[in-house]
């Protein structure tokens, strides 16, 4: 008999043909998020699981079937699983990162800089709208990048990858991680340096952590009255990484620039505010919607639960 696996969402053909040579494949059809009568029916029915994550794999979910093999989630970030409690099971966990996801998100990240720093969506909509009517000298003004100082939170694939990126546009480029990467520093001609000097030093900050309970809030009304007032926040890691309301609030009172999230803390709801707000731009967690990114996902998605399935220990488990 083929082991089952269950999908809780459509992914790219590519990573259910893998899957489909080899297993039952059951894909939910839903055009919106998977309900959790039916996750419950589908992780009930499958040997394997794959989710996204917009679906929350608690205890209760986990008990539903202790016998599951295997948890792959299509996302490199996997703080939607309770990843201890799935270990005390014995059931792996596994996410999808590499070469593709990596440069989707740092490109997004630079989509986002751009955006903010030249009124991108300003600018389009002011013309969108009619009111350009001639060429002015101060019209929408925005900020030069050469020469500036990005600071870069956490220094993992993406972090670096927005690095690489960053050193072709003449940013200088400081960071801060719990460890020190010194070929990395090499490299990029980059600097590690505090939390607190990123914050008060860069003019662009960009986030590219985990979420943890050490970074849940890493960026609050305290460090946010650290920044610049000229600086820019981009997010494209987790929402609740920034405290939401206390960044409407410093945007409203332009205590920093602007900011630039791909993420958000409550999403998909906005924090109250956030949206009339001319100082941002706001896209709906796409950062790695590349259709190359997202096919490579698939792939890895599906490869993670054959390797499980044929009782061996999968490449990207994080449990
Ligand atoms: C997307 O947010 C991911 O973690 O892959
Ligand atoms: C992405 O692949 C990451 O690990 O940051």
């Amino acid at each position: 008999m083929k082991p089952k696996v269950f999908v809780t969402r459509k992914i790219p053909e590519k990573g259910l043909e893998l899957l489909k040579r080899k297993c039952e494949v059951r894909v939910y059809q839903g055009r919106k998020v998977i309900s959790r009568k039916e996750l419950i029916n589908g992780v009930k029915w499958g040997d394997a699981l794959l989710c996204m994550l917009t679906e929350k794999i608690n205890k209760k979910l986990i008990d539903v079937n202790p016998h599951l093999k295997v948890i792959s989630n299509y996302a490199v970030g996997f703080d939607n699983i309770d990843v201890k409690y799935a270990a005390e099971k014995g059931i792996p966990v596994t996410n999808t990162p590499g070469k593709f996801i990596s440069r989707a998100v740092a490109e997004h990240t630079f989509a986002l800089i751009m955006a903010i720093t030249k009124r991108i969506v300003e600018a389009d909509q002011y013309t969108r709208s009619g009111r350009y009517e001639h060429w002015e000298p101060l019209l929408l003004l925005g900020s030069e990048l050469s020469g500036k100082k990005i600071g870069i939170i956490g220094l993992g694939r993406i972090g670096s990858g927005v690095a690489e990126r960053a050193k072709g546009l003449g940013l200088e480029v400081i960071y801060y991680d719990l460890k020190k990467d010194v070929q990395f520093e090499k490299q990029f001609k980059a600097k590690k340096t505090s939390l607190h000097e990123i914050l008060k030093n860069a003019d662009i900050v960009t986030l590219h952590v985990p979420l943890l309970p050490s970074t849940r809030h890493l960026i609050g009304e305290k460090e946010l009255a650290m920044m610049k007032e000229t600086a820019y926040l981009i997010n494209t890691s987790r929402g609740p990484v920034i405290d939401e309301k206390a960044l409407v609030k410093a945007l409203k009172q332009k205590r920093i620039a602007g900011a630039a999230l791909d993420v958000y803390e409550h999403e998909p709801e906005l924090t109250e505010g956030l949206k009339r707000l001319s100082n941002v731009v706001l896209t709906p967690h796409i950062a790695s919607a590349t259709i190359e990114a997202r096919e490579a996902m698939a792939k890895i998605a599906a490869e993670n639960i054959l390797i499980t399935l044929a009782g061996k220990k999968p490449k990207n488990q994080v449990n």
